[in-house]
Formats: structure tokens, C-alpha cells, sequence
């Protein structure tokens, strides 16, 4: 079989569940070495070893911690010690939370802004800082989300987080583009992970939700992979500074479902 990523090394961020494992896993189904890098090293090291056997491709599971410096230090260190290259880099670890704007406190306002948005600058700034001293050229792929480009009632630093990242991965295509290092984003739309479970299974929430995305279900994991995979991929050579939706056509869908549809 024809595999895309063959030869190439990707860092993703947040590996061990969700969005982040089925982005892992179908990197490494195209042929990528990829470091499962997470929080949670138990889970990452499971996940790593299922899909080291499942795909034939090289895995490394790394604890790492993508709001400190030295620990994203370390985690390039560690990739570099063991395939020495680094290729890709998806900035996907994040958190979810929910907080009326008036009851917000300082410590969940910095907390969001630091694991959903600092973190992105971080750890593309210590591999940037690599590929640029290795004159290398590199692709990162972001996790925005739709809030990053409406917004959220009741997560207000979220959507702010998710703003940030959408501006930071434009201004970065411009800069860094002249090195022929790439930088992207996907929106995905509600997907279907433990950071939504919760929400998903209030029938109240989800069914108001589900009216307004045209395709009437969630999205997958395994669907936002699919698009990070092609950002990440030479068939997107030429594609710098995007924002993919990957929500069911629910964005930008500003009309009410007929009562038919309902
Ligand atoms: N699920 C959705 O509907 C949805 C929609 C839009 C965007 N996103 C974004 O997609 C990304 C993945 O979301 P998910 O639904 O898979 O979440 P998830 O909660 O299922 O998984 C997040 C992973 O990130 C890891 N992580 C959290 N903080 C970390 C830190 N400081 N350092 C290292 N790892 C850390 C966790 O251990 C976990 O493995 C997030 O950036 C999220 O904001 C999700």
C-alpha cells in the first residue's frame, strides 16, 4: 500500500485518547514514525504500543507537560535521540471548561489561556527553533476549534483560547513561510471524545446542538485525522496559513432547520 508519510517523523501533542490518538493512528497508518507525546504517559504508552502493532510504523510514547518549557525541551530531545529528524508537529493537547463569564475566576482564565494557547506558541516555537537551525523544512498542524471562530456561551476563554490560535497560526504561516515550514489549522465542530461526553449525553444540549448542523450528527476522531492528515501531508504543499471546518457544514449554516426537518 501506497503510504503518503513514509520516512517522515511527527510529534503529536495530547496522543493518548481522542482527537489526538486517532490523529497518531492514522499517521502512522500513512507510513510516519510518530511520538505519542501526553500528560498521561500510561495512556500514551498504551496507545503508542496498539498502534506500533496495528500499523507496523515506529512509536514513542513521552510524558510531557506542553505548558513547560523544559519538559517540551526534553520531549524534542527524546524525539531527536530516537529518529533523529523531526518532521510534523500537531499542537493538539487541550482542555475544556465551562464558566459563567461573571463567575470566572483568574485561575481558570490563565489555566485555559496557557494549556490552549500558550502551549501552541511553546512547542512550536522550540521545534521552529529547530528546523531553522537545521535549515528543515516542517509542517505544523493546530487544533482550533468552530469556537475559535463564533463563540461559546459559558466557555468565553475557551473561544478567546481558540481565537488566539487561529490568529497565531496565520501570522506564523507569513513568518515562517519563506522557510518552507507550513502552518495550519483544522475547526473541528462537536466530536464525539471524553472532552464532549458529558455535554453529548444531556439530551437537552446535544439536541439543540444537533438542529444546527446541517449533516444532523456529530463529527468523528477519525474525521478530524483525516484533514490533519492531508495538512500535514505533501499533497497540502502549497496549502499555508488555512483554517479547515471539519463540522458537518454547522458553522457557517445560519438557518433554522424546517419544521419538516426537525
Ligand atoms: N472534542 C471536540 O468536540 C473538539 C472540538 C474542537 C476542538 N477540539 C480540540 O481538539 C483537541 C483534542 O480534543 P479531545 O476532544 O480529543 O480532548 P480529550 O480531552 O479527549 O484529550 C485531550 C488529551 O490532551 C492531553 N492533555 C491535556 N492537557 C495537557 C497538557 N498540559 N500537556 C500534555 N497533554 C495534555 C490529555 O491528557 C488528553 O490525552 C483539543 O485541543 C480540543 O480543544 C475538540
Amino acid at each position: 500500500m501506497f503510504q503518503r508519510m513514509s520516512g517522515q517523523v511527527a510529534v503529536v501533542t495530547g496522543a493518548a485518547q481522542g482527537i489526538g490518538l486517532a490523529i497518531a493512528r492514522r499517521l502512522a497508518s500513512e507510513g510516519c514514525a510518530v511520538v505519542f507525546a501526553d500528560l498521561n504517559l500510561n495512556a500514551a504508552t498504551a496507545a503508542a504500543e496498539e498502534v506500533a502493532q496495528s500499523s507496523g510504523s515506529p512509536t514513542l510514547p513521552l510524558p510531557v507537560d506542553v505548558t513547560d518549557r523544559p519538559a517540551v525541551e526534553a520531549l524534542l530531545a527524546a524525539t531527536l535521540a530516537r529518529f533523529h529528524q523531526v518532521d510534523i508537529l500537531i499542537n493538539n493537547a487541550g482542555i475544556f471548561g465551562n464558566a459563567r463569564f461573571e463567575l470566572m475566576t483568574d485561575a481558570e482564565w490563565r489555566r485555559m489561556i496557557e494549556v490552549d494557547l500558550t502551549s501552541v506558541f511553546l512547542v512550536s516555537q522550540v521545534v521552529v527553533r529547530h528546523w531553522l537551525s537545521q535549515k528543515r523544512p516542517g509542517a505544523i498542524v493546530n487544533l482550533a476549534s468552530i469556537s475559535g471562530i463564533t463563540a461559546f456561551t459559558d466557555s468565553s476563554h475557551y473561544a478567546a483560547a481558540k481565537m488566539g490560535v487561529v490568529g497565531l497560526t496565520r501570522s506564523l504561516a507569513m513568518e515562517l513561510g519563506m522557510h518552507q515550514i507550513r502552518v495550519n489549522a483544522v475547526a473541528p465542530g462537536i466530536i464525539a471524545t471524553e472532552m464532549t461526553r458529558r455535554s453529548l449525553e444531556s439530551p437537552e444540549l446535544s439536541g439543540g446542538w444537533l438542529r444546527r448542523i446541517p449533516q444532523r450528527r456529530y463529527g468523528t476522531p477519525e474525521e478530524v485525522a483525516g484533514a490533519v492528515a492531508f495538512l500535514a501531508s505533501n499533497d497540502a504543499a502549497y496549502v499555508n496559513g488555512e483554517l479547515l471546518f471539519i463540522d458537518g457544514g454547522g458553522t457557517f449554516a445560519w438557518d433554522k432547520p424546517s419544521d419538516a426537518e426537525r
